[in-house]
């Protein structure tokens, strides 16, 4: 395991491993790593000679009064988490080693960036995708490796990666869940015992939209209220929103049809602690 941190010793490693021909997998973090980065990066570490693993808690895409500050950090941990699944290489940078200029989001992807998350947390995503195009120039990475957790994160950055004619292949793998379906979080630390008792909701509500479709199930409406009905079952679950949408453009449907690709989301607080989830289904 080699720990680099800074911008020049990273490009120096990449050019070397470009000189033996290696591959390099590439998995985006902001630390805090759980069993669901490390899913991550034993995929890559499968893949490819050389795994990259960043440590960076990116200060463009927290809002003012967001968790940037106690958002948890242990370099150590992390170091040995990533060891564990294979992982060769911890970039952990500055933030001027990042933002030599100074913190700024300087790329913006539009729509896809705006509604949803986007409209709950103004400039997080033009944060996320300045940081990982960043990320994505000094790695140079054959692949890079992203949670569907975050779906919408998933498809800002495949936008971002199309926007700047990048060669790295953007590749999500499965959502890794704690034995009770909770969607594995670095923030899920934050939540008190009772909240952690209650945030399986979010799941609960995504399994009731899966089976009501399953059965047939074709109104948005309809689905919507399902989930909406589970998530009111719990009294402390302050919901931002539960909605059905296309799974590419998060765009509103009329109706499931055939051939459909859709995404349910929610996103909810418990306590202080603010969860998203979500699952795709095609319709058959
Ligand atoms: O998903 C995350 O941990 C972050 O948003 C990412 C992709 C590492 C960018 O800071």
């Amino acid at each position: 395991m080699r720990r680099v941190l800074s911008v020049a010793a990273m490009l120096s490693l990449r050019e070397e491993a470009r000189s033996q021909n290696l591959t390099v997998g590439f998995v985006p973090t902001m630390g805090a790593l759980h069993a669901g980065h490390g899913a991550l990066i034993a995929e890559a570490a499968k893949r490819h000679d050389v795994v990259v693993v960043s440590v960076f808690v990116n200060p463009t895409q927290f809002g003012p009064n967001e968790d940037f500050e106690r958002y948890p950090r242990n370099l150590e941990l992390d170091e040995a988490t990533i060891a564990s699944y294979g992982g060769t290489v911890m970039f952990a940078p500055s933030v001027a080693e990042m933002y030599p200029d100074g913190p700024a989001a300087t790329i913006d992807v539009g729509v896809i960036g705006t509604v949803l998350e986007g409209r709950h947390r103004p400039g997080h995503f033009n944060g996320v995708a300045t940081v990982v195009k960043r990320l994505f120039d000094i790695v140079q990475a054959d692949a890079a490796y992203f949670g569907a957790k975050d779906f919408q994160q998933t498809l800002v950055v495949k936008a971002m990666v199309a926007q700047q004619e990048l060669p790295t292949q953007v590749v999500v793998l499965p959502t890794i869940r704690e034995h009770d379906g909770l969607a594995m979080s670095s923030r899920n630390v934050y939540l008190s015992a009772d909240a952690r008792q209650h945030a399986t909701v979010l799941y609960r509500a995504l399994c009731e939209a899966r089976n009501a479709i399953e059965a047939g199930e074709r109104s948005p409406t309809v689905i919507e209220q399902k989930m909406a009905d589970v998530l009111s079952t719990v009294r402390d679950a302050e919901v931002d929103y539960a909605v059905v949408r296309d799974s590419a453009t998060l765009s509103d449907i009329d109706r499931l049809t055939s051939g459909n690709s859709v995404v349910c989301l929610i996103a909810a607080k418990l306590g202080t602690t603010r969860l998203i989830d979500n699952d795709v289904m095609q319709i058959p």
